[in-house]
């Protein structure tokens, strides 16, 4: 899911002209660039899809989260509900708040589960983050039914769903905050970037002032007159990364539309096979960056991944990934039970995500690309029928 892959003349045009023009810095200079500011035109076309007040483009997806976090006042010892499935960076959004991280369950669907959610807000909880994960949207309804009763701000992690959506609302765009990441992995890539939302003027005002040092932006002032607001840090984006994050969202419908039309073929090839695909809460929002099947049984999803891989295309058990699940996080698992700025954090011991595994140790998933041939295609489906031959005889 590389957007590299979709990169062409229009990326090499877009940084030469910043280069060209040394206008790098997206703040400042403002009599000397001519009135182009390309980080700002990224921001106004990524709000334009979400439909958000205010879009800001940062570093990167984790500062994105990050940002949020700090907008909405997170402070030590708070508690934000997560999910155990999802990339790590979610998790170290919360603790480089010296917040402390709870895990909720999973649902059918994979996603953080709004009843599970539920049942773990205590009076120190001050954020929920749902997490968008490989393509597909959370219960986002459910989870900004949540925030309205118990008055708990909803993060978006929508790092992974750039293009997304749920009930024709864009990912991103639906809780207090959401987080978008451009990193090189993703389908849309600038090389590193994220940017986060908000409809509220006073989250933006802070997420604003945190992303940069505290400064105040305006043009009325040039760099370092401004005023200062608090501290902050530097997850500045530059106006290379801004003139790349311009052209990726103007290829974001075409490159979803193709893995769409790819996950389509396979999910209907894995059906005619018997296979079941995992459920989603709106089939219509996937941006399809991954197919994910759920066997029977942890044993049955083995028997799959090995006769796949027998038949030429390897396949993931998600419970295996390392860098997406909780339970096989040391560095957390080695936090559990202390005291962590004020407030004693559960355990993170594997045996915490027992209700997760059992969902996680079934589903086998292939990452799909944007540009695929039907040659791949069809590799995976050979995967698919070789895989469900083992898993599903009798
Ligand atoms: C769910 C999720 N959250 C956050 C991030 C962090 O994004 P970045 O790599 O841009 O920091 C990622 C990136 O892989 C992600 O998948």
């Amino acid at each position: 899911m590389a957007g590299t892959e979709i990169f062409d003349r229009e990326e090499i045009k877009a940084v030469a002209d910043v280069i060209e023009r040394r206008m790098i810095h997206r703040y400042g200079s403002h009599s000397q660039r001519g009135g182009i500011y390309r980080a700002e035109e990224f921001e106004a076309a990524a709000k334009k899809i979400t439909g958000s007040r205010y879009a800001l483009a940062v570093s990167s997806g984790t500062a994105a989260l990050i940002t949020a976090l700090k907008g909405i006042g997170i402070k030590a010892g708070d508690e934000v509900i997560t999910t155990p499935f999802t990339f790590i960076a979610t998790v170290e959004a919360i603790i480089a708040c010296n917040a402390v991280p709870v895990f909720g369950d999973i649902d059918d669907t994979l996603s953080l589960s709004a009843a599970s959610a539920e049942k773990l807000i205590t009076p120190r909880t001050k954020a929920v983050m749902p997490v968008h994960m490989f393509g597909a949207a959370a219960d986002m309804d459910a989870f900004t039914g949540l925030g309205k009763k118990y008055g708990i701000p909803v993060v978006e992690d929508a790092c992974e769903t750039v293009g997304g959506s749920y009930k024709g609302r864009a990912l991103g765009g639906i809780g207090d905050c959401g987080a978008w990441s451009f990193d090189p992995n993703k389908t849309l890539t600038v090389g590193e970037g994220g940017v986060v939302f908000t409809d509220d003027p006073d989250v933006y005002f802070a997420m604003d002032c945190y992303h940069d040092h505290g400064h105040i932006h305006s043009k009325e002032h040039d760099r370092g007159a401004e005023g200062k607001y608090g501290f902050g840090v530097n997850f500045r984006i530059s106006e290379v990364q801004g003139a790349l994050g311009v052209v990726a969202l103007s290829k974001m419908p075409e490159a979803v539309a193709a893995l769409r039309c790819t996950k389509k073929k396979i999910t209907e090839a894995g059906v005619a096979f018997g296979l079941k695909p995992r459920p989603v809460h709106d089939e219509e929002g996937d941006t399809a960056t991954h197919a994910v099947f759920i066997l029977p049984t942890a044993a049955a999803a083995r028997e799959f991944s090995a006769a796949a891989k027998e038949a030429g295309c390897g396949c993931g058990i998600i419970a295996d990934n390392t860098w997406h699940y909780a339970k096989h996080w040391k560095a957390l698992a080695e936090m559990s039970e202390k005291d962590f700025f004020g407030t004693k954090t559960r355990s993170y011991l594997p045996e915490a995500f027992a209700g997760a595994d059992e969902k996680l140790s079934r589903a086998v998933m292939f990452g799909l690309n944007i540009r695929m041939s039907s040659e791949d295609t069809d590799k995976i489906i050979k995967a698919l029928e070789a895989g469900a031959k083992a898993a599903l005889r009798g």
